[in-house]
Parts: structure tokens; sequence; C-alpha cells
């Protein structure tokens, strides 16, 4: 059977990729054939078409890390889901496709009430948050968070789960649409960089002793100003660098405010410790079913539009996430 997919032949910018049919072959034993309705547009999208992410496909590949569809059929032996089954799926890339074969451990029931768009783009802002500041980051209620990139894809998810675990938390992001979204997902505080210092800023806001845990999905100059507003003995988590450079640290800065700057990598550590991934997941789908954790979409692009979409990113223009939508999204 054949379905369109983004296909990368060469690495370059998305403008050069195009939509082509692929082969999708007969599900195989244990596998289970997803028509995907929506795909979730993650920053490590955009680097790897470039080959600028630590993962590297063999070329060529279909980019797409997270999305949601419909089982329209099983192979031998796979049992646990029949077609018609909404489902999100979950991969190291291959999403951007209308249809995939995939494990049915790659598999997870989409959440009651949520639209293929909000499960396509939960899981990985979710368990990134989760993971980073839950295992690596150990946020304790009543201490201070600050979450650069606070209204992006991860940046957002942590500033709500950081609420949940009861801290005290500052976003910084750009612009005042931004920073409502912010504060409506449970920012107390917001600095509007770079109209404001962050520096400056979170200094005033803590009574001069600093943010007791950081979450850097940025980079650059906000890690560096990171590591001058950071609290004694506080922990700064390293999750990305969307602004494209990354900082060096200087070690003086580290012994003199006694803080750990710690590397999380929320897919790598629940390959290399699968029960953690599960307890990760599990907690993730139980606030969804709360209600918590619902992404904001700020964006929703056809698929055939797909360059607007990786642009919408690159531009910073998005506020939550950016959803692809293959078919027509709904809400059960
Ligand atoms: N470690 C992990 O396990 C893990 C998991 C998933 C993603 N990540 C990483 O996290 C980072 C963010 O991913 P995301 O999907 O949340 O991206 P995103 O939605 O685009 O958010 C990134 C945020 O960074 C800020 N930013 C500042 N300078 C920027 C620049 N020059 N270009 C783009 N954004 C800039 C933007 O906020 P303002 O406009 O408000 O400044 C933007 O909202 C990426 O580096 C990604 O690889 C890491």
């Amino acid at each position: 059977m054949s379905a369109r997919a983004i296909v990368v032949r060469e690495l370059g910018p998305p403008a050069r990729h195009r939509i082509e049919p692929v082969d999708v072959p007969a599900p195989g034993s244990g596998e289970a054939r997803v028509a995907i309705v929506a795909a979730g547009m993650n920053f490590p999208d955009l680097l790897m078409l470039e080959g600028r992410y630590q993962y590297r496909p063999e070329l060529p590949f279909i980019p797409g890390m997270e999305a949601a569809g419909t089982v329209i059929g099983t192979g031998p032996d796979a049992g646990r889901f029949r077609p018609g089954d909404r489902v999100i799926v979950r991969m190291r890339n291959g999403a951007f496709a209308e249809q995939v074969n995939l494990r049915e451990e790659q598999l997870l029931p989409l959440p009651v009430g949520m639209s293929f768009a909000e499960g396509a783009t939960f899981s990985v802002a979710a368990i990134t948050a989760i993971h980073a500041l839950a295992d690596r980051g150990r946020l304790q209620r009543g201490e201070t968070l600050l979450v650069l990139g606070g209204a992006g894809g991860v940046g957002l998810a942590a500033v709500e789960f950081g609420a949940r675990l009861g801290a005290q938390v500052i976003a910084a992001c750009a612009g005042p649409e931004k920073a409502a979204i912010a504060r409506a997902r449970g920012a107390h505080h917001v600095v509007d960089h770079p109209r404001e210092d962050l520096r400056e800023r979170v200094l005033e806001l803590t009574g001069g002793r600093g943010a007791d845990v950081i979450y850097d999905p940025v980079g650059g100059a906000g890690f560096d100003a990171s590591m001058r507003c950071i609290g004694w003995g506080g922990r700064l988590l390293v999750i990305g660098f969307a602004t494209g450079t990354i900082p060096r640290l200087k070690a003086n800065l580290a012994l003199l405010k006694g803080c750990s700057v710690i590397g999380v990598r929320a897919g790598e550590s629940a390959r290399r410790d699968p029960e953690l991934g599960r307890r990760n997941l599990r907690r993730a789908f139980e606030i969804a079913a709360e209600g918590g954790l619902r992404p904001n979409i700020s964006h929703r692009v056809p698929f055939h539009e797909f360059p607007e979409a990786y642009r919408i990113l690159a531009e910073r223009r998005a506020i939550g996430r950016v959803a692809l939508l293959m078919g027509e999204d709904d809400r059960p």
C-alpha cells in the first residue's frame, strides 16, 4: 500500500524536501498499521533535517518523533490494539507520514478527551518536563524554578509541571502573548527577555538568593545569565540549545555557587532504564487524565504546507506546540 511522507534525501533546510509516495508493507509480526491524523513538530525535527541533532538517521529518512492516529490493521501476533483504536505513536523518526507500521509497544492509547493534535504534541514535552524536574532536578515544593523558553514546547510543560510540584515558577519568554500563556499555565512571574535583564530580575524576584532549579532548553546567553542568577546549591538542567549556541561553562561560577550543571536526555534515559521510562509515561498519562499537561497548540498546519510548520518553530512564533495535520482532527 502506498502513503505519502516527507522524505529527506539530502540534509538541508525544510524547503529542500518533498512529500513523496512511500510503500507501506503489510504490518509484520507484532506490528500495527496506524493512519496518522496529526504529528507534533519538535525542535529536534528542525535540527535533524540539517544533521545538527545528536541522533542522525541514515539517508533517506522520514522525520517526525511523535504523532497520533487510528489503528487500521494489525499483523500476526499483535493483539493489544484493534482497528479503530485511537493511539499516540512515539518513534525516533518516521512520524511525518500518512501511515506507519509500528511495534505495538510504540503505541499508547490516546487519553480520553484528547484530540489527535493534542495527543500528537503531548508526550515528548510532558516526559521531558517530568524527567528533568523530578528525576534529574529533584525539584522540591517551595523551591524557585526558572524556566527559559517558558512558552516553548518543552518549556511550557515544565512551567506547568513545576507549578504542580509546588515550586515558585519564573518563566522567561519573549513578549506579552507568550507571557500570558505562561502565566495561565502556572508561572508566578514572567521575565520578558530580552527587554528585561534575566539575571537582575531573577535576583530581584528571589530576594537576592537566586533560583534553586533552572530548566534551560535555550543555551547561549540564557545559560550564561542563568549561571549568574542560580542560587547556592542550585541545579541547572541542560535541556537543549534552541539558540543554536552551545555555551561554555565557567567552572569558577559552579564552584562559587556550589551548584550542579546536569545534562538531561529524556528519550535516552528511558531507553537505558525502561522502568524509569514506563514510570514517567504513567505519571504523564495520570496528569493528562486529570486534565493537566494539555499542550497549548498555537498553530495547526496542513501536511502539504510542512515548510511553514518548520518556519514557525525557527522564527520563534510557536506558543507551546505546532501540529502538522495529515487528516481531520477531532475530539471524541
Ligand atoms: N533534553 C531532552 O530530553 C529534550 C527533549 C525535547 C527537546 N529538547 C530540546 O529542547 C529545545 C527546545 O525544544 P522545543 O521543541 O521546546 O522548541 P521550541 O518550542 O521552539 O521552544 C524553544 C524556545 O526557545 C526560545 N528561543 C530563544 N532563542 C531562540 C532561537 N534563536 N531560536 C529558537 N528559539 C529560541 C524561544 O522562546 P522565546 O521566543 O520566548 O525566547 C522558544 O519558545 C531544543 O533544543 C530541543 O532539542 C530536549
